[in-house]
This record gives structure tokens, C-alpha cells and sequence, in this order.
């Protein structure tokens, strides 16, 4: 029997108890925020300083934030699984990293990297970006975060559309499964026959299509299935 091939999508819920805030979660960052001034590509034409600002906000925050239990099982799972092991996060935060992850999929983006709008060349962004940054490649004063925002598309569709089609397991963890494409991957999984896991604080919009429910705190659940499967 080969090990099987799994499949990982996090969510801001797998940082929450690293301090980080969830989007959809009582008092998140969308009671904080409206999403179209600051999370669409029309809200940083309108104000690309708030949106600016947005973002240096949660960089600081991600800067100073620890990974926790769960971040570190999914980087020994990866570690000493024999089959493959996929992770594939709609977090911008590099918990997974500093947590011991390798190859992380980041599909909406990440914080510590710069876009350029003109060239779209990336580079290591700085603590703090500012507005009409220059680009270091082709020298337009067009730097934004590299985010996917809203209206925009997310980023490695194609490797991940691969690897879901060869998944024998799915598992989301911390994702309130409100937002396509990514909450549409169980279904794809489910189509490839694959079993399908929900780790999540409260059940998501798209918890009838999981095989297995396991509720609880990311970094008490996620350790436990680890050593499940390293168990064999
Ligand atoms: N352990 C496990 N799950 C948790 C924990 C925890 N400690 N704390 C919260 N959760 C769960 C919540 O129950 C919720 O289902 O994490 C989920 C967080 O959901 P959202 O806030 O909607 O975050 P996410 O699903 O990652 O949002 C997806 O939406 O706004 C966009 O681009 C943004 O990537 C983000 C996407």
C-alpha cells in the first residue's frame, strides 16, 4: 500500500492562535475593514495610502507573530510523511515557514513579498512599504503589496488543480470556506474519490461535502492527526 497522497489548505484560523486575526470571526478584520477600500485593486486605485498602511499594519503584526502546534505538526508531516505531502495556504502571513514548512503555496499572495503593477517583478518587501515605491527592475514608481485581492486571481491555480486531482486525502484547516476557488477544492478532491477533512473552530459554509468533521482548536487538532497518519 503506497503512503497517500495528501492535500493541505489552511486559513486564517490555523494562525488565530498565534495572535493573528481571522477575517470572519466575531470582531475580524472585516468588522474592522470594508473589504472594497482595502482588499480590491479599486480600493487601492482610490486610496493606495490606507491600503498601504493596511497591509504594513499586518506585516508588523506577522513580524512578531509565533507559529504554533498546529504550523509546526503540518511541517513534521511534511518532513517524515512517505507519500507527498502538498501545502496550500490562503494566509499571507509565513507562519508555515517560520514553523519549519517548505514549498508553502501561498494563493492569495504574501506579506513579505512586493509586486510591481507595471513589470511584475517581485521582490523581498520592506517592514513598512510606501505609496509610489519604485519598482527595482524597471524603475516605475508602481510597488504595491502582493496580494491577491478581490476581482483578482489567485495565484498557482494550475500546480494546485494538479495535485487535488491526485489527492487521496483533502484536509482544510481554519477556513471558514467562504471564498472561491478555495473553498471549491473539496468538491474537486471529492470527485477524485479522495477523503476529505474539516479541521475548523466552527463548522464552514461548505462543511456537508467533508467525510470527516473534527471541530476543535488548530493546534490541538492538527497535532493529532498528524501522529495519526505518521502512525500509519
Ligand atoms: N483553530 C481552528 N479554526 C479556527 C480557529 C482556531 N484556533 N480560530 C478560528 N478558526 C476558524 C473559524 O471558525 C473560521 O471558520 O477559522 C476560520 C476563519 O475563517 P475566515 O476568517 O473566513 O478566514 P479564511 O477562511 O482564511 O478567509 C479566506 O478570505 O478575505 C479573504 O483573502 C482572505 O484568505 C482570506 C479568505
Amino acid at each position: 500500500m503506497t503512503a497517500p497522497s495528501i492535500v493541505i489548505l489552511t486559513g486564517a484560523g490555523i494562525s488565530a492562535e498565534s495572535g493573528l486575526g481571522t477575517f470572519r470571526d466575531e470582531g475580524g478584520l472585516w468588522a474592522q475593514h470594508r473589504i472594497e477600500d482595502v482588499a480590491t485593486p479599486e480600493g487601492f486605485a482610490r486610496n493606495p495610502q490606507l491600503v498601504v498602511d493596511f497591509y504594513n499594519a499586518r506585516r508588523a503584526q506577522a513580524a512578531e507573530a509565533s507559529p504554533n502546534a498546529a504550523h509546526r505538526a503540518l511541517a513534521q508531516l511534511q518532513a517524515e510523511h512517505a507519500g507527498s505531502v502538498t501545502l496550500v495556504t490562503q494566509n499571507v502571513d509565513d507562519l508555515h515557514e517560520k514553523g519549519g514548512s517548505t514549498d508553502v503555496i501561498h494563493m492569495h499572495g504574501a506579506l513579505n513579498s512586493a509586486l510591481c503593477a507595471t513589470c511584475e517583478h517581485r521582490w523581498p518587501a520592506p517592514l513598512a512599504m510606501s505609496v509610489g515605491q519604485d519598482c527595482p527592475n524597471c524603475a516605475g514608481p508602481t510597488a504595491r503589496p502582493d496580494i491577491v485581492w478581490f476581482g483578482e486571481i489567485p495565484y498557482h491555480m494550475e500546480r494546485i488543480e494538479r495535485t487535488l486531482a491526485n489527492a487521496d486525502v483533502f484536509v482544510a484547516i481554519g477556513t471558514s470556506g467562504n471564498v472561491y476557488p478555495a473553498a471549491g477544492f473539496v468538491q474537486m478532491a471529492r470527485h477524485v474519490g479522495a477523503e476529505t477533512i474539516e479541521m475548523n473552530l466552527e463548522p464552514g459554509e461548505n462543511v456537508g461535502l467533508f467525510d470527516d468533521v473534527r471541530p476543535g482548536k488548530a493546534s490541538e487538532t492538527v497535532p493529532n492527526w498528524v501522529a495519526e497518519i505518521l502512525a500509519g
